[in-house]
């Protein structure tokens, strides 16, 4: 796919619902239960509901049993008892239950032909719910447009609304702080950049690229993030943040494979299959951040969000995977050298250096994958934002290690090496081949 087709994907998704005030519309809808969105509360939240263009179609109900169709909300373990109570025919239908808030039943219409109303549901009791429509009556099918906000008051008397679930509040500030560390990082890479000019190579200023794209990727979450607590919206700073997210994404990747198969400091070309593998990673990677944007505009009850989610976890997955192998073959390539040229010092730091950076690079795909999904699980609906901010610094740590593991030299190492130091590295080397280490 050429770049721009990617970017009106991106900007097309993006504009279809942007923010946290949602627009969905339902068509001749028969299911039981049609879950809308998450938002934890504090004591002060609040629900707008707005619908239009509602019809009711299918036998003419009874007015009284329209009480079995309606909006309400639900806490997670409200939910679990909800599921039991209907197992065990204490109710049959959701809006039945006294574990759910009902927010607004239908046979509280002024009368069965109105199309549109609006509700305001005051939530004094902080937790994260879920807002879901049921419909009990089997053959009835609704049609109509839903506007749903979910905010709560801060503040005092100005009654300001706040758009972010309690756990994301502090994002905005955590995302700008962080964008303020990485512009610091990549002020003080320029700064050695300068300093050590005669021994920089390519990879180096492809490495500032690599920390302008995050800077910026992360001020765009700060600003996009910080709209939509205000006004509930993006105003496009999404479409921004997502741009940025994609070019960092693929410079990122890119980063590794190139740092892995050592090119530009060991060697100034590309083998065929390191190539390969760029060429593998690189389209995944505009494929996962097709993925990203899709869930994250749909809401995790849209159509096809559970697809989408599939999708970017295979192709995560095998993104990970893919980048490990240069660095593999490095390592092997360097072991060889090793044995052949009789630089075994030489060789030896520079296989120490590789062993170092793969399981580095394991560790940051392990922690920012699987220990920040597990945190994110755990954690209460209100720390939801310390997974976000234990899987930034993970980041943090992987890029300032591999700054500092591949600034550029201003010694040369072919020369720093006595006799000693050579000797004691052809002894290891040697032990290591016995043990096939
Ligand atoms: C939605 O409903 C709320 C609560 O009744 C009302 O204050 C608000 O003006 C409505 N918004 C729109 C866009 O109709």
């Amino acid at each position: 796919m050429s770049l721009p087709v990617v970017f009106l994907v991106l900007f097309s998704a993006a504009l279809l619902a942007a923010g946290e005030i949602r627009y969905s519309e339902i068509r001749s809808d028969d299911r039981t239960i049609i879950p809308f969105d998450e938002f934890g509360f504090t004591h002060r939240g609040q629900l707008e509901l707005n619908v239009t263009q509602l019809s009711l179609s299918g036998p003419a109900p009874d007015p009284s049993t329209l009480s079995k169709v309606g909006f309400f909300l639900c806490t997670r373990d409200a939910w679990i008892h909800v599921l039991q109570q209907i197992e065990d025919s204490e109710i049959n239908c959701a809006l039945g239950s006294d574990a759910v808030q009902k927010v607004f039943t239908f046979d509280r219409l002024p009368n069965p032909t109105t199309s549109e109303f609006n509700f305001l549901y005051p939530e004094t009791d902080a937790n994260q719910y879920t807002l879901v429509f049921a419909n009990c009556l089997p053959q009835l099918k609704v049609s109509m447009n839903v506007r749903s906000a979910m905010y709560n008051l801060e503040g005092g008397k100005s009654n300001r609304r706040d758009y972010l679930s309690i756990g994301k509040t502090v994002l905005p500030r955590v995302y700008f702080l962080f964008s303020l560390v990485y512009f610091i990082l990549a002020a003080v890479w320029i700064n050695i950049l300068y300093k050590k000019r005669l021994t920089v190579f390519r990879i180096h200023f492809f490495m500032l690229a690599v920390v302008l794209l995050k800077t910026l990727n992360l001020l765009c979450e700060a600003e996009d993030k910080s709209y939509i607590k205000r006004t509930g919206s993006a105003h496009g700073w999404d479409v921004l943040f997502y741009i940025f997210s994609f070019l960092k994404g693929i410079t990122l990747f890119s980063l590794i494979v190139l740092i892995g198969t050592g090119w530009s400091f060991l060697k100034p070309y590309l083998q065929d299959k390191e190539k390969k593998v760029l060429m593998i990673v690189i389209p995944l990677q505009v494929v996962a951040n097709i993925a990203q944007v899709v869930i994250d505009e749909t809401g995790p009850y849209g159509q096809d969000w559970v697809t989408w989610k599939q999708v970017f976890l295979l192709v995560d997955v095998v993104c990970c995977c893919a980048v490990l192998f240069p660095i593999v073959w490095s390592i092997k390539n360097l072991r060889e050298a090793a044995r052949t040229d009789g630089k075994a010092a030489v060789n030896l730091m520079k296989l120490t250096l590789f062993r170092q950076y793969y399981i580095v690079v394991i560790c940051y795909i392990y922690f920012t994958r699987v220990v920040v999904y597990a945190l994110e699980t755990i954690t209460s609906y209100k720390y939801l934002w310390t997974s976000i901010v234990a899987g930034e610094l993970a980041t943090l740590a992987f890029y300032v290690f591999t700054g500092y593991k591949f600034k550029p030299e201003a010694h040369n190492p072919y020369f720093a090496v006595d006799d000693d130091e050579e000797e004691a590295a052809a002894e290891q080397l040697k032990l290591e081949d016995e043990f096939e280490l």
